[in-house]
């Protein structure tokens, strides 16, 4: 049995400690956290009241002899805590995503883990969703032939969703912690994820962003635009763009947080569209108009991944039973890698740069010296207003309240697994 501790349990925790409950190859054992009041509800809205609990995570990981552990708070954390606890001789370390809220600590975190022969996985969950491991295979065998253009939606919607703290917002908020903005950086995190698996790439090669400060604070709406490195001049040319858009009047239930997502992907043979992720399972996935993946090739029109669950808590629980699996078999590399979780750090960075700069933004330039050299860091935005944030929860309720009005009405939403 592989003995698991948990760092932080804020409202991620909720879908992190899935996969462990899931496994008979792990048992937790303990969970710290600062807030412990927060910690002991969790505890037992997870039936897990007799777990021990440490406020000091360095107790928790100098007295239990950990196998695994799992980091879940933020970003400004995950590389003190992948330090301390590689050097403790934890032999596998999970970070949620982001790595890190800056490109040196993800360089000192893997160089760290080399050192101390540590498994080190960055947790980004869509890898691990049903529908886009299916798209992935169909993409794989070239379906819709060699891919061409990347193109993600993400609509931030009125829900109604999960209920979020506010101190979760609050931390988003601070650039120095978070890295970056709370959608770009944090959120996009997943979709920068999706536009390099997807389409078989490692890196971009120039971005382009131009991003909206809604209510001073919430970098959306945005749009990037970027090019995907061509290894020479007769290759295809190869872009994607990803759109953050901004629907708070919209009613349209989730489980999770109050967006989703749609993928549009070209190839030379082909388009593949994929509807849906964090709110899958709603109505929308219920309606025949759209069926999880749609191909388009040769003048027809064929759909697939209809029998997957669309229930967006099957992409952590995947992702957690693979890293047991590594963990426990110590053969192959946790996806991702550190080397993986950094790449999405610096995709990430790049669009907002580009919107401080108006300018286009080349991979290379965000490296750990640049940032030394304050050439590559991510400012708040100049309207930032600290009010913001509760004005935007306030416009979100008073627009969804105006939805309902409208005729909206509420069905409370229950995915198969629940029943
Ligand atoms: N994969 C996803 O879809 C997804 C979604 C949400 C959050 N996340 C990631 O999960 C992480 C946590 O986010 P969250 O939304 O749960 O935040 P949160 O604020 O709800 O939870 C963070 C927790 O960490 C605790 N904490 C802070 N400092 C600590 C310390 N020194 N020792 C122990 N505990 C400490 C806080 O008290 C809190 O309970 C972040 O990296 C975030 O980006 C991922």
């Amino acid at each position: 049995m592989l003995r698991v501790g948990i760092i932080g349990c804020g409202d991620i925790a909720d879908l992190n400690i899935l996969g462990y409950i899931h496994s008979y190859d792990t048992e937790i054992v303990a969970v710290s956290d600062i807030d412990t009041e927060c910690a002991k509800q969790k505890l037992a809205k997870w039936n897990l009241r007799s777990l021990k609990l440490y406020k000091d995570y360095k107790q928790m990981i100098d007295k239990e002899d950990l196998d695994i552990v799992e980091i879940l708070t933020p970003h400004d954390l995950h590389g003190p805590m992948t330090e301390y606890c590689a050097k403790a001789g934890v032999p596998g370390i999970s970070v949620q995503k982001p790595m890190a809220h800056s490109i040196s600590d993800c360089d000192r975190m893997i160089e760290i883990c080399k050192d101390e022969k540590v498994r080190l996985k960055l947790f980004e969950n869509f890898r691990f969703y049903p529908v886009y491991l299916r798209a992935k295979e169909l993409l794989d065998q070239g379906l819709i032939g060699e891919l061409l253009n990347f193109r993600i939606v993400t609509i931030g919607t009125g829900g109604p969703s999960w209920p979020l703290t506010l101190r979760a917002n609050l931390w988003r908020t601070e650039v120095d912690r978070c890295g970056g903005g709370a959608m770009i950086y944090d959120d996009g995190q997943h979709k920068f994820s999706m536009a390099l698996w997807l389409m078989n790439q490692e890196r971009v090669e120039k971005v382009y962003c131009w991003v909206d400060y809604f209510m001073g604070v919430i970098d959306l709406p945005a749009n990037i635009f970027w090019k995907y490195p061509s290894k020479n001049n007769e290759d295809l040319p190869k872009y994607g763009s990803m759109e953050f858009s901004l629907a708070s009047n919209l009613y349209y239930p989730s489980n999770y947080y109050n967006c989703d997502e749609f993928i549009e992907i070209s190839g030379t043979k082909g388009i593949m569209w994929i509807n849906q992720c964090t709110s899958g399972g709603n109505f929308v996935s219920k309606s025949p108009q759209y069926p999880p993946i749609v191909v388009y090739i040769n003048g027809d029109v064929e759909t697939y991944g209809e029998k997957l669950p669309r229930d967006w808590r099957y992409s952590f629980i995947n992702s957690t039973l693979h890293f047991i699996e590594v963990v426990k078999t110590k053969k192959d590399e946790p996806i991702y890698t550190g080397e993986q979780g950094r790449n999405l750090c610096v995709f990430a960075k790049m669009p907002q740069m580009s919107d401080q700069r108006r300018d286009t933004v080349y991979w290379d330039e965000l490296t750990a010296e640049n940032e030394e050299k304050g050439l590559c860091t991510i400012k708040n935005p100049e309207e930032a207003d600290e009010s913001g944030i509760s004005k935007f929860f306030i416009r979100n309720n008073k627009d969804f309240r105006k939805g309902k009005k409208q005729g909206l009405i509420h069905k409370k939403l229950e995915f198969e697994y629940d029943k």
